[in-house]
């Protein structure tokens, strides 16, 4: 697909694409405008490999489910023997959808709702009835047209353009830096859900940097020091760092106190730091001592994006008797709220004519790092890894 320069003035991006010391932050109408979001899932996430959610639970084995990825539907299957696969959401017949976006079926056989065509999981046409006198029609000619998933640690992807390089290039060092905490390993104990009435952006913006932690996080100063912090070089579609735990905290929970005995594969260092990872467009993995965080983002206009918050503790451990997980969602639904909130006050802000890009600090890199890969981007037509940080450390105060 040939790539287009986003529809933005690229003048306004110009102290974005600056250096680090010099630059500011993306302008109001890169978090406001209709057309700008159009392009973002058109050119940053359906070339993407976007983050479907826990696999574990997502589909059952013989069932379907039409999810939104940027602005496509797509189906997704996942057969007897549990094979999960994607297609486009359009019947070969005269392209109606197969589901509902947002709904799922059980059953081997997918019919279309308006001729009654009919598909196998695999996608392959099983019967196209009462077509009458074509004898050129090629049943094999007529299957769904397929789009690639994938699964990593847990987590399902789908990518709905037929060039993109693999999930594995894509992750880059991030699977290496994960691995030590094995999520595949790992199972869902909580579910937060959230409307948050902010773009998708200014989300991930606000995960980057702990800035702000002094002025709107008293709970999470307890427990982590907002002025610690390590930025991480990365490879891949990814940004991250951590940050420490305060001396007498086991883990990020409202007492610092956790209830699940630490992970076993993580080296003394990592026993002491929760770290903040944000794949690229939609993924952020947060890992603890003793447990995983994650949040995916879901945009839903440029106003407002769905966000599915869960904690992971391995199945051993969350399947043990008296287990209680409760302290990780507890902590982070609090924490959560105190951030959209913060994202939402910006949100408001961005739409109005008085709202002027701003320079960062210097405990704010890893945002120069995520908005300079957006703003760049926006000009090229399609996304590029970020730059590595030139702090590595992150000045303590
Ligand atoms: S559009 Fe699906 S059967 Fe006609
Ligand atoms: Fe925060």
């Amino acid at each position: 697909m040939k790539a287009f320069p986003a529809p933005i003035d690229p003048r306004l991006l110009e102290p974005s694409l600056a250096e680090f010391r010099q630059s500011y932050t993306l302008p109001g109408e890169a978090y406001t405008s209709p057309e700008l979001f159009a392009w973002e899932m058109r050119n940053f996430f359906e070339p993407s490999w976007v983050c479907l959610g826990r696999t574990e639970g997502m589909m059952k084995p013989n069932s379907r489910r039409a999810v939104r990825v940027g602005g496509e539907s797509i189906l997704l299957t996942r057969d007897e023997a549990g094979t999960l696969r994607g297609f486009f959401n359009i019947c070969r017949h005269r392209g109606h959808e197969l589901l509902p976006a947002g709904a799922s079926a059980e059953g081997i056989l997918i019919q279309c709702p308006y001729h009654g065509w009919t598909y196998r999981q695999d996608g392959s046409l099983r019967s196209a009835p009462r077509l009458g006198l074509r004898p050129e029609f090629m049943v094999a000619d007529h299957g769904l047209t397929q789009v690639r998933v994938d699964e990593w640690e847990g987590w399902a992807f789908v990518n709905v353009s037929a060039g993109a390089r693999p999930l594995n290039e894509h992750l880059g060092n991030l699977a290496e830096m994960v691995g030590a905490w094995a999520p595949r390993d790992m199972v869902e104990t909580a579910r937060m859900d959230y409307v948050v009435e902010a773009n998708w952006k200014l989300l991930h913006e606000n995960y980057q940097e702990c800035y702000h932690c002094a002025e709107i996080h008293p709970e999470l100063c307890r427990v982590s020091p907002p002025t610690s912090g390590i930025n991480i070089a990365a490879t891949g579609m990814w940004i991250g760092g951590w940050m420490d735990l305060q001396e007498d905290s086991a883990t990020m929970s409202l007492t610092g106190q956790g209830g699940a005995p630490l992970l076993p594969g993580l080296s003394a260092e990592q026993r002491r730091r929760v770290y903040y990872l944000a794949l690229f467009p939609n993924l952020l993995i947060s890992p603890h001592p003793d447990y995983v965080l994650s949040h995916r983002l879901e945009p839903v206009s440029p106003t407002r994006t769905l966000v599915e918050c869960r904690t992971l503790f391995p199945r051993a451990v969350a399947e043990s008797e008296g287990f209680d997980g409760s302290y990780a969602g507890d902590f982070w639904d609090v924490t959560n709220r105190q951030d959209w909130a913060a994202c939402e006050s910006v949100q408001r802000s961005a739409a109005s004519r008085g709202f002027r890009p701003g320079p960062i600090s210097e405990m704010e890199e890893s945002v120069f790092q995520f908005f300079n890969m957006i703003a760049s981007g926006y000009v090229d037509g399609h996304i590029s890894a970020p730059r590595n940080p030139t702090i590595l450390a992150k000045p303590k105060r």
